[in-house]
């Protein structure tokens, strides 16, 4: 995949599926809403199914694994289709995991030290979490002067009203969200309603 992974989508819908029969249709539902990205989190039994459903029924999506803590889940998100992986935090250990499976990745950080030490590792992507408890934008507006290298996708705690200044920022390329996928709407199949949320979110760098 050449595209980079921040810049396909200006919001990268975190989903946390409870059940596998949520997955195919949330994930038809984004790309109907103009979000052809969905990042799984591994926080759910059914997660790593969801992947494997998703990646075989829904080829026009990027299907990705979140929550990735430890190299095993690494191991196990690529063995079932997942096309990108994103971690909360990197220790050296995950980081290298997530390397070798071959796969982009966005490892997470909230602190200067952790985004030079994935600097140091040739990595110029990460996700920075959780975004809105570590200091929000002006963290991030202050980590443009001094590891302007760096680009990110924050998130935990961005909603739509707030995604728009995160967007505005020279090292953010986008960011990253649950409110795309209310738990309420996945568990009521009220699939048009993701896709309208989709689509509102979509055109966020319009
Ligand atoms: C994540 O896994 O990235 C976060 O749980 C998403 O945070 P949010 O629910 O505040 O969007």
């Amino acid at each position: 995949m050449s595209e980079s992974l921040l810049d396909r989508v200006p919001v990268v819908p975190v989903v946390v599926v409870d059940s596998l029969e949520q997955a195919v249709p949330v994930a038809r539902a984004l790309v109907d809403g103009g979000l052809p990205v969905i990042e799984l989190t591994l926080r759910t039994p059914v997660a790593l199914d969801a992947i494997r459903a998703i990646a075989a029924e829904v080829p026009e999506i990027l299907v990705g694994a979140g929550t990735v803590t430890s190299p095993d889940l690494a191991e196990q998100a690529a063995k079932a289709g997942a096309q990108f992986l994103v971690s909360p935090g990197a220790t050296p250990t995950l980081l290298g995991a997530m390397r070798e499976t071959g796969l982009p990745f966005l490892p997470g950080t909230a602190t200067v030290s952790e985004v030079l030490a994935v600097l140091e590792t040739g990595q110029t992507e990460m996700k920075f979490f959780p975004a809105e408890a570590s200091g929000g934008v002006a963290y991030l507006s202050s980590l443009t002067t001094v590891t302007p290298a760096a680009r990110f996708c924050p998130t935990g705690g961005i909603r739509l009203a707030s995604a728009p200044t995160y967007l505005a920022l020279a090292n953010v390329g986008c960011v990253g969200g649950t409110w795309i996928t209310p738990a309420s709407a996945l568990a009521e199949g009220a699939w048009g309603e993701v896709t309208r949320l989709a689509a509102e979110a979509a055109t966020l760098r319009d």
